[in-house]
């Protein structure tokens, strides 16, 4: 007596109607061993006991199935889509989430002074730092930030994915950043700990910590603020607006009493936040918060964002006299992207002779 294991694809039932219709001398034996597969309540589908003398015919069975297999398209089609498919996911949980691109864009940008035209903004967004986003990913983010020689560096909120485990790792990580004019950031909604427009905070001090965290790291945190990037004597402004769910977000606030004729970049984490400008000026919003949605089908779009997300799923948007950039970040919540690679942005501000 031996035993063996057959290929998964070999159910009982299968073999035992090839044994019956090409090799009845071994199925009497095989019905010794296992029972009648209408009586088979025990049974291991797996696994087969054969006496000795019946390994030729098993091995004819396999050889049989293997011709089968090459003569009928059908099995072929499937074999052929059950490879490539899960390829496709493979591809997308273990190779693209962590696989960084680079993007560069020029920015017209109107009243620009002359010391800032050609002025590099690098933008890295959504870190979600926590159990399967990585130390050794976000350090390879950050050198990939420093590599494009970036006039100010700016970080578009969601530090963290939930909870306060991970806030001191994130921000030493990021404190490794960089730039001759500093590093800004704005917080997002999971650094508020908010998952929806309703805003209910889950943890009420997090966003606190985490500004805290930065600020020790040397990271300038704008809450509903603005300060100048100043060049060569003349200066922009920066500005940063709290996260639009957090209930604490006042653009009005952020950018009382700047210059009308002074361009303005404003960093706010979610997009739509452009939407809470009305009048006023801005030239330049950078924003994260969708991820691009991290799937995105052939002929179907990013599958997992709504309408509202949809608008501004990812990259470069035109809004009357603004330009919007959306981030599709660094991190993942749900480790899987398909067709939206993370990102370091690279913006650079040009002027706008019109
Ligand atoms: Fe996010």
């Amino acid at each position: 007596m031996f035993e063996t294991t057959a290929p998964e694809i070999l159910e009982a039932s299968v073999l035992t109607e090839a044994f019956r219709l090409r090799f009845p001398s071994l199925l009497p034996g095989l019905i010794l061993e296992r029972g009648h597969p209408s009586s088979r309540k025990n049974a291991q589908p797996r696994q087969f006991r054969m006496r000795r003398g019946n390994r030729m015919d098993f091995q004819k069975v396999l050889a049989w199935l293997r011709h089968e297999a090459i003569q009928n398209a059908g099995p072929r089609r499937l074999a052929r889509w059950i490879g490539r498919n899960w390829a496709h996911v493979t591809y997308a949980v273990h190779v693209e989430p962590t696989w960084l691109e680079v993007n560069h864009l020029d920015i017209p940008v109107a009243d620009l002074p002359e010391a800032h035209d050609g002025y590099r903004i690098v933008q890295l967004s959504d870190f979600h730092a926590g159990k399967h986003v990585t130390k050794k990913y976000l350090d390879e983010a950050v050198d990939l930030a420093h590599l494009q020689k970036p006039d100010v560096l700016v970080l578009t909120g969601d530090f963290i994915h939930k909870g306060q485990q991970h806030v001191k790792e994130v921000a030493h990580c990021l404190g490794r950043l960089t730039a001759p004019h500093g590093v800004y950031a704005v917080l997002g909604n999971h650094d508020y700990s908010v998952r929806n427009a309703l805003g209910y905070r889950r943890h009420k001090y997090l966003h606190q910590q985490i500004a805290d965290a930065l600020t020790e790291q040397g990271i300038r945190v704008l809450h509903n603020e603005s300060l100048p990037l100043e060049r060569a004597g003349e200066h922009i402004f920066l500005s940063g607006v709290a996260d639009l769910w957090s209930r604490v977000c006042d653009p009005d606030k952020a950018l009382a009493g700047l210059c009308p004729q002074t361009p303005r970049i404003v960093l706010a984490h979610n997009p739509c936040t452009i939407e809470r400008l009305g009048s006023l000026r801005c030239d330049l919003m950078l924003s994260g918060h969708t991820h691009g949605g991290q799937v995105r089908l052939p002929g179907i779009g990013p599958v997992a964002l709504g309408p509202k997300g949809r608008r501004y799923a990812a990259g470069l948007y035109r809004l009357g006299n603004s330009h919007l950039y959306v981030n599709k970040g660094v991190g993942f919540g749900l480790r899987l992207r398909y067709g939206v690679r993370p990102e370091v942005a690279v913006l650079t501000l040009r002027k706008h002779h019109g």
